[in-house]
């Protein structure tokens, strides 16, 4: 047994099934005392909606926090990363961002907490989002804005730059920790997870009650960075899921 780095998302993936998650929070407790385990919560919450979750749920305090779907990288206090803030700034202009999407009136702004300096969040029902995306990717392309488009559980829309996302933001994490892909282990459910199946090296958790947007992709892209067949796709669900994985890798 040795440090290892622990990422996971949280709605639906850490948090779902309190049980599990007592059960979890005890064993990675005793890891990051014994051997220096890290861990990362990465989730599309803003920092007051985290803090919510927090007062809702028995968690055990991250050592790193990425929210905001990765465009903020929190350590201790509740300032975010500047380094990290200082790339994503490279050609973003969110006025602009938030102009052309004026246009479509299937996008419903999210609540105001939800909007960011790097984020600009709506929600999207599936029916409208099957045109609405192309047609949105497109107008912003003509506007010569550089962004990414993010779409989660069949409702929400997250618009950042495009450097950035959960996978992004775990990489430069990963770089910085000096821990490599194979004592890296990520956890998802959702299109927002996606990024870090996709970008990080790493052994992947995907918990049983997926939505169907990861685990198609997932079908169709076995393989990690790397080229190797990395992911587990757990039976359990939520927390039980992702003590299936960390057992099922042999980090646990
Ligand atoms: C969280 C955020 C929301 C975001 C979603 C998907 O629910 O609060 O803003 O759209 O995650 O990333
Ligand atoms: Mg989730």
């Amino acid at each position: 047994m040795s440090q290892f780095l622990f990422v996971t998302d949280l709605d639906n993936t850490l948090v779902g099934d309190d049980r599990a998650l007592a059960e979890l929070n005890q064993l990675l407790q005793q890891h990051r005392e014994a051997h220096g385990t890290v861990i990362v919560y990465a989730t599309g919450r803003s920092l007051p909606l985290f803090r919510m979750l927090q007062t809702e749920r028995d968690m055990l305090e991250p050592n790193i926090r990425v929210l905001s779907v990765g465009t903020e990288i929190y350590r201790q206090g509740d300032s975010p990363d500047a380094a990290w803030a200082d790339l994503l700034s490279h050609r973003w202009d969110r006025d602009r961002v938030v102009a052309t999407t004026a246009h479509f009136a299937d996008l419903v702004p999210q609540d105001a907490s939800e909007q960011a300096p790097f984020k600009v969040s709506f929600h999207l029902k599936p029916e409208p989002a099957a045109y609405v995306l192309p047609e949105l990717k497109a107008a912003l392309k003509e506007q010569g804005l550089e962004v990414q488009l993010i779409y989660s559980s069949n409702i929400d829309l997250d618009i950042v730059p495009v450097r950035s996302n959960k996978g992004a933001a775990i990489n430069f994490l990963q770089k910085e920790l000096g821990i490599t892909g194979d004592r890296t282990v990520v956890c998802g459910d959702s299109g927002n997870d996606l990024s870090m199946f996709q970008l990080v090296k790493a052994k992947g958790i995907i918990v049983g009650n997926a939505q169907l947007e990861l685990i198609d992709w997932h079908q169709a892209n076995p393989h990690d960075p790397d080229g190797l067949p990395t992911r587990y796709v757990a039976r359990s669900h939520c927390a039980g899921g992702i003590l299936e994985g960390l057992r099922h890798f042999g980090f646990i």
